[in-house]
């Protein structure tokens, strides 16, 4: 199965997403894999397997979003450095979005741009943060604060891998595939609701659906300048839910699940979703046993949270609501006292 991108005017972009298709691969230049030790014990000797190249270079970095930063990136560098890869050399991330963001950002540095491949191993990676050419690190003034717009040259998206993968993290990537259907795709969320993500095909087709979505969305808006942003749906509210929580308590995609359903309450006030569509949602949520409840003890200085996101344009906050389920609406002039009110439901 396979997903191509296609960006009109820049074809050097256009790439394809292959799912279930991971066959040979033959490079005739030097390859490094970026991975972490977990990802590595379970599934490096696979893609080894597979792979054929004159060197091929693996470079691991500690497992964890707290690794996602300047100093795994000098660490890659230099291993790059020392073993002479060149600016026709390829990088390939076999990992989570973590690995994904920091090899595609390494990837976008390195002797000014060189290629990559993405072989996203968790849920979430394969149906989000792999497409798309968003890539970055954070520090510690917030989450991919630092970053580059680098497109991989293909990624490749095999349903195997996600067999080793905890059920937590397996939510967390459902979560974006709910995301995914209740902006953009009715039918999508109507098959959902019936599906069983843990059966094998349910599971495939909800990947290539929630792909597909995110293809013509970033092929749309590459630089996040209009739609991209829909995808930030319930991203607003987790941001903040992840600084209180100090990146601790949740995973991204249960954080987005929380920020999905606060978002809905505050679109139901807006008038943008009726009661029942705001339960159909949180009922598919919790079917995958993700969280839809936060106690926030101060509204105030949650609201005021809001103003760390780089998405907070001009000291206004740009929310994004489903409209109905399939739709969407974006708005920044939100009046205070309504947010508030939604904080406190
Ligand atoms: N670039 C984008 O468009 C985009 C979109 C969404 C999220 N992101 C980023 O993605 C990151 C989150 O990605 P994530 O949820 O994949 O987290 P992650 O990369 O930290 O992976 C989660 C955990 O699962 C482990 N793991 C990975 N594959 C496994 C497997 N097959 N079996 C068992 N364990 C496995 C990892 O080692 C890690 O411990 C965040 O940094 C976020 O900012 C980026």
């Amino acid at each position: 199965m396979q997903v191509p991108i296609n960006f009109k005017g820049k074809s050097d972009y256009d790439y394809t997403v292959y799912i279930n298709e991971l066959k040979d691969l033959k490079f005739d230049t030097k390859v490094a894999i970026i991975t972490n030790p977990k990802v590595a014990g379970l599934h490096l000797a696979t893609l080894l397997k597979k792979l054929e190249a004159p060197e091929v270079y693996i470079i691991t970095v500690s497992d964890g979003e707290s690794y996602k930063n300047q100093q795994s990136v000098d660490f890659i560098l230099e291993n790059l450095f020392n073993h002479r890869l060149d600016r026709k050399s390829l990088l390939i991330a076999l990992g989570g979005g973590v690995i994904g963001d920091m090899t595609g950002y390494v990837a976008s540095q390195f002797q000014r741009g060189i290629d990559f491949i993405q072989i996203p191993t968790t849920l979430l990676s394969q149906v989000d943060a792999s497409v798309g050419g968003k890539t970055g690190i954070n520090n510690a003034y917030g989450k991919n604060l630092i970053g580059a717009f680098h497109q991989p040259k293909a990624v490749y998206i095999e349903s195997d891998f996600l067999k080793t993968l905890p059920s937590r993290e397996f939510s967390a990537g459902v979560a974006e595939i709910v995301k995914m259907a209740v902006t953009f795709d009715k039918a999508f969320f109507h098959w959902l609701q019936d599906a069983d993500l843990h059966n094998e095909d349910d599971l495939t087709e909800a990947v290539k659906k929630s792909v597909e979505t995110k293809a013509k969305v970033v092929a749309m808006d590459e630089k996040e300048q209009g739609i991209r942003a829909v995808l930030n749906y319930g991203h607003t509210f987790a941001h903040v839910i992840e600084n209180e929580t100090g990146y601790r308590r949740y995973l991204h995609g249960e954080a987005v699940a929380i920020g999905m359903h606060k978002a809905n309450i505050l679109a139901e006030k807006l008038g943008l979703l009726s009661k029942q569509e705001l339960l159909e949602i949180e009922a598919l949520l919790q079917k995958y046993a993700l969280p839809t409840y936060y106690m926030i003890d101060n509204p105030e200085a949650f609201y005021d949270g809001f103003f760390l996101d780089k998405k907070t344009y001009k000291s206004q906050i740009k929310f994004i609501f489903p409209k109905g389920i399939g739709g969407y609406e974006m708005r920044d002039n939100v009046p205070k006292e309504i947010v508030l009110e939604a904080l406190m439901t």
